[in-house]
């Protein structure tokens, strides 16, 4: 590689010395200052040059020769300074007005973080005190690596600002590479867009705390796009908020991929001796196309990231009475619709908004989280307790970020919302944003839900956030700690969500903001699952879904039935369920209003669920048939031991057979992930199957017509010995 050859003066050889244990995930040249990462499938070369300069010289399929990588592609941290090649990971002013950083290699150990090996790089500034621990953790069996950054002060006088300070940064040598992320805008959320890498910058970020997109991205060489195999570069940012990635390609064609906080109008000032700790990136490899991206990042969130207590436990079926009731609740509406939701086979009973004083519609009642004593007058828990008797536990909406004006939380503080003195001030939905960044937002948030957690046996929060942050000023911080508004205010947000859950273990939290506003990692390790999208048009979900699923596991993703019909288009319940049922299924129609036929309907779906949700949920996703590219959707999903599959077939339109030609499309679905030699049965579909018959051959599951769908279980056909 040579653009930047004149930065390194490169006397560094891998092949001097790299002991290559296969079991170890890091091993260290015998100069003590080379390390190879290793993955299932992938390698990450690193190296310190004998100026000291820590470069990164490979991050691909580990096939590759390691005595090949004699240039280093970029530097491990890239920083503002010197030539200013690349996209800095690090930008500094230093008390004399001095941005310029020069780091200088230190030292290196090999830790162990939370069970998994984790090179740790220390570089220093060769003159103002300045150090920048870099972190690499090797997740060997997800084919991923978490970076991020300690960057701290080591003087005793000066502060040191920090304008930019992102998690981690790689190259990739010179290719044409597109790239997919996932985009959206309320109602239709994680759009894969897909582009082209030319010469520049792109970037997408998060200004407003909510994207209704991902900081997800998959890179691969151009026009190589495929499902099932390819090379991919991928990854995520585990960080709600503001968040930026960037992906730099390079006049003579080489690409770097940098992602973190996005710093715009922010910055940080370091005192001496403190520090400052990035989120983490995740990057991986996979020669396994879009699936090994679906497949890792699923498995990855699904045992490492969501909530720990409550990760392996069986999603439960969850009536929720937003669109029966809107914010006109009462006991009596609520225990009726709780009835028969238990009879349906519903586990967990949720309330949404509606419920606190003042809440009459959005105008009013954000902030003051008591219970309405007009609506209920002898307050929830006697509700809760016939619920409770009918076998169901309860949940509740909560949306604590947000105050409406009309409220007595913000008559008594109006000083806690965000608002410019002299400035416009921007309500969204009738509400302003606290200012959760300070100390007294957070007691009193703590204080009115461990309160309303304490006096009422709720099992199930849904945590809502429906405003854009606007006007982020912090008059009361100390003007050195104004303009770092933002990441205080996601600490204390982290803190909440952790401290409420560490205090109520038994409690499910859900992650809503207008529906999938705020959908990434750093939510996913505090809640258990989130609420993909306020559209729940079955038509709309079924991209919106496929989508979600290339980057979120199944388990972490809530989807309801509704009466919403965004096209008017009067979908079939059994379609509607069937959609659902991919994920982790909840039921939000008037079901008091429900004819015996559609209860019917109901009960026998929300059994069968029951039946495949461990599959689903647990499952390798293969996502057979795009939605973007046919009309129709299939999924499949397959248990570990390759013993079980669950396959969704969604029709989107009707083919006549003699269109198939015109449409391109086999009637057959050829399956993935099974075991070739062993036979399966096929719920529904006579006869037995090699795996190797359904895999290679393929089979043509009997669903017709458009918005038909079919759910199909096969399974292993034990022979006895
Ligand atoms: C948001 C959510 C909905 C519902 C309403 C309640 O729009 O996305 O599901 O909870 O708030 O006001």
């Amino acid at each position: 590689m040579k653009f930047m050859k004149k930065f390194f003066i490169v006397l560094f050889v891998f092949a001097t010395g790299i002991i290559r244990a296969q079991t170890e995930p890091i091993t260290t040249a015998n100069d003590g200052k080379s390390w190879t990462l290793e993955t299932k499938s992938s390698i990450y070369q690193i190296g310190s040059s004998d100026q000291g300069v820590v470069g990164m010289y490979y991050f691909g399929n580990k096939s590759q020769d390691p005595t090949k990588l004699r240039y280093p592609l970029g530097e491990e941290v890239t920083v503002r300074g010197g030539y200013s090649a690349t996209t800095p990971m690090l930008e500094i002013v230093f008390k004399d007005r001095v941005r310029d950083v020069e780091l200088t290699y230190v030292g290196s150990e090999i830790q162990t973080v939370d069970g998994y090996k984790t090179l740790v790089i220390h570089q220093k500034d060769k003159f103002y005190p300045l150090s920048v621990t870099e972190y690499i953790r090797v997740l060997p069996e997800y084919d991923l690596l978490e970076k991020w950054m300690e960057v701290k002060n080591t003087g005793k006088k000066d502060m040191i600002e920090i304008e930019n300070a992102q998690s981690g940064t790689f190259f990739l040598p010179q290719n044409a590479y597109e790239l997919t992320h996932l985009a959206g805008i309320w109602g239709y959320e994680y759009q894969p867009n897909v582009t082209k890498l030319t010469q520049g910058v792109k970037t997408f970020q998060v200004k407003d705390f909510r994207s209704f997109g991902s900081s997800f991205f998959a890179v691969r060489p151009e026009g190589e796009q495929m499902e099932t195999c390819g090379e991919v570069w991928f990854g995520s940012l585990q960080y709600s908020g503001n968040w930026r990635m960037d992906l730099e390609k390079y006049p003579r064609g080489e690409l770097q991929v940098t992602g973190g906080i996005n710093f715009w109008d922010q910055s940080l000032m370091l005192k001496p001796g403190k520090s400052f700790t990035t989120p983490k990136m995740i990057i991986g490899y996979t020669c396994r196309g879009m699936e090994g991206v679906s497949q890792n990042l699923a498995s990855y969130t699904r045992e490492k990231i969501l909530y720990p207590s409550h990760r392996s436990k069986v999603r439960p079926v969850l009536y929720n009475s937003w669109y029966a009731t809107t914010f006109d609740v009462n006991e009596e509406h609520q225990l009726a619709l709780a009835k028969i939701a238990k009879e349906l086979g519903v586990e967990i009973f949720v309330i949404d908004d509606g419920w606190f004083k003042g809440r009459i519609n959005d105008k009013g009642g954000l902030g003051d989280w008591t219970v309405d004593k007009n609506k209920f007058p002898n307050g929830l828990q006697p509700m809760i307790d016939k619920i409770n008797a009918m076998g169901l536990d309860f949940g509740i909406w909560i949306e604590p970020e947000m105050v409406n004006p009309n409220s007595d939380l913000y008559r008594t503080h109006p000083d806690w919302v965000f608002h410019y003195p002299n400035r416009t001030r921007h309500e969204g939905r009738n509400q302003l944003m606290l200012n959760l960044a300070r100390e007294d937002v957070y007691q009193y948030l703590y204080d009115s839900f461990s309160k309303l957690l304490r006096e009422n046996n709720i099992k199930f929060i849904k945590w809502d956030m429906n405003k854009s942050l606007t006007d982020p000023v912090f008059p009361s911080a100390p003007s050195d700690e104004q303009r770092a508004v933002r990441i205080k205010y996601v600490e204390n947000l982290y803190r909440l969500l952790e401290t409420l859950r560490a205090e109520f273990p038994d409690v499910w939290f859900e992650n809503c903001a207008s529906g999938g506003g705020r959908v990434d990692l750093g939510m996913m390790a505090r809640t258990d699952f989130s609420w993909a999208s306020d559209n729940t048009d079955p038509v709309e979900r079924t991209f919106i879904q496929y989508a979600f699923l290339n980057a979120f596991p199944s388990n972490s993703m809530i989807s309801w039935v509704t009466h919403e019909d965004w096209h008017k288009q009067n979908h079939p319940l059994e379609f509607k369920f069937d959609v659902s049922m991919c994920g982790v299924l909840g039921v939000g129609y008037d079901i008091t209003k429900w004819t015996d036929k559609e209860k019917a309907v109901a009960r026998e779906k929300i059994a069968r669920y029951k039946e495949i949700r461990e599959t689903v949920h647990n499952g390798d996703l293969y996502r057979l048939v795009s939605p973007y590219e046919n009309n129709r959707s299939v999924l499949q999903f397959v248990n570990k031991a390759k013993t079980e599959a669950v396959v969704f077939v969604y029709n989107l339109a009707e083919y006549p057979d003699n269109a198939i030609l015109q449409t391109k499309r086999s009637k057959l679905i050829k399956l993935r992930g099974l075991q070739p030699e062993v036979s399966y049965k096929v719920e529904g579909i006579d006869g037995t199957y090699k795996g190797a018959q359904l895999m290679d051959i393929g089979i043509q599951f009997p669903v017709r017509g458009a918005f038909k769908s079919g759910i199909f279980k096969i399974c292993l056909l034990y022979t006895s010995p």
